[in-house]
């Protein structure tokens, strides 16, 4: 199946950066978000950044009028009926989504694909709640969606081969490098990342370095774009608490065991960005 209309669900960072990929690849978007005028501010988001594509010469006043032209917003679930393809990108919680795609099962077509977007939690659990267990799958895009260029396909163990090529084959549409997975907390890249990002917390509480200096080091010695703390502002801590739970929960790893800090600075509402305050801050940018 050739994905020609997608829906996405979640008014996040993730949702909107898939939303934005998909209607430039030339795929009809709906985006629904639970309240309308949340997915009504995310179709102005977008429009904002297109905008600034035109103003800097990167994007044609037509395509940016083409790609707006590609999105609806909707908070109504059941405009997504005719969708080829439904990207869930809301909450890091297993409740949510399981009880998202029990929705989505009966209100999408027969032959629509189920995808989640999650960064870590177990696929199968939203696979199974479903009548159509073959054609749910993981379509893991990474923050920023626009810049990066990889896709992670998780494939639980019902997924369809059908089901995973079609996917493979909108995230390629979308101009991205996918690779394959299996069903596993983290997959590839988390289960490899988040315990350096960790330990980076770690290393601050015990107090060895400033957090100018973690980032600084990790920088300038492993030429990684962004420092650690900077890193996880950027993903968001709830989302990284989330992301090492669900691994420490499968893999009982002590390097997945999230560090009280991060864990107090989630209770604090520090989040990262998203909030203007956590290890930087940036109400003030
Ligand atoms: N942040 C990242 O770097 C990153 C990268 C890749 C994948 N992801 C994954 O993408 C998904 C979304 O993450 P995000 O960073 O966009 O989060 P976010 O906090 O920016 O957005 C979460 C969205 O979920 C919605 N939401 C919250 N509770 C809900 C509920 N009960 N029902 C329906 N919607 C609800 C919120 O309104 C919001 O639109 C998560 O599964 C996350 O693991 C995140």
């Amino acid at each position: 199946m050739t994905i020609k209309r997608v829906g996405v669900l979640g008014s996040g960072i993730m949702g909107s950066g898939i939303a934005e990929v998909a209607a430039k690849a030339g795929i009809e978007v709906i985006l629904r978000s639970r309240k309308q005028a949340t997915a009504d501010a995310m179709v102005a988001g977008l429009d904002k950044s297109l905008t600034k594509q035109v103003d800097r010469g990167k994007l044609a006043e037509e395509e940016r009028t083409a790609i707006l032209g590609r999105v609806t917003a909707t908070a109504n679930l059941h405009d997504l009926h005719d969708c080829d393809l439904v990207v869930e990108s809301v909450v890091e919680d297993l409740a949510v989504k399981k009880e998202l795609f029990k929705e989505l099962d009966l209100v999408v077509k027969d032959d629509a694909i189920l995808a989640t977007n999650t960064s870590t939690l177990p696929v199968i659990e939203m696979a199974v709640v479903t009548d159509r267990p073959d054609k749910v799958v993981g379509v893991h895009f990474f923050n920023p969606a626009p810049m990066m260029s990889l896709v992670e396909i998780v494939r639980p163990l019902t997924a369809a081969d059908d089901t995973v090529a079609a996917v493979t084959e909108f995230a390629t549409a979308c101009g991205k490098d996918p690779v394959e997975v299996k069903d596993r907390a983290g997959f590839i890249v988390n289960a490899l990342l988040f315990p350096y990002l960790n330990n980076a917390v770690r290393m601050l509480e015990n107090g060895t370095a400033t957090r100018d200096d973690i980032d600084t080091a990790m920088k300038g010695g492993c030429n990684f774009p962004m420092g650690p703390l900077a890193l996880l502002d950027l993903v968001g801590l709830d989302t990284s608490l989330a992301i090492l739970d669900a691994l420490y929960d499968e893999f009982r790893d002590p390097n997945y065991a999230a560090v009280p800090a991060l864990r107090r600075m989630v209770s604090a509402g520090q989040l990262g960005r998203k909030t203007g305050l956590s290890f930087y801050d940036y109400s003030k940018k």
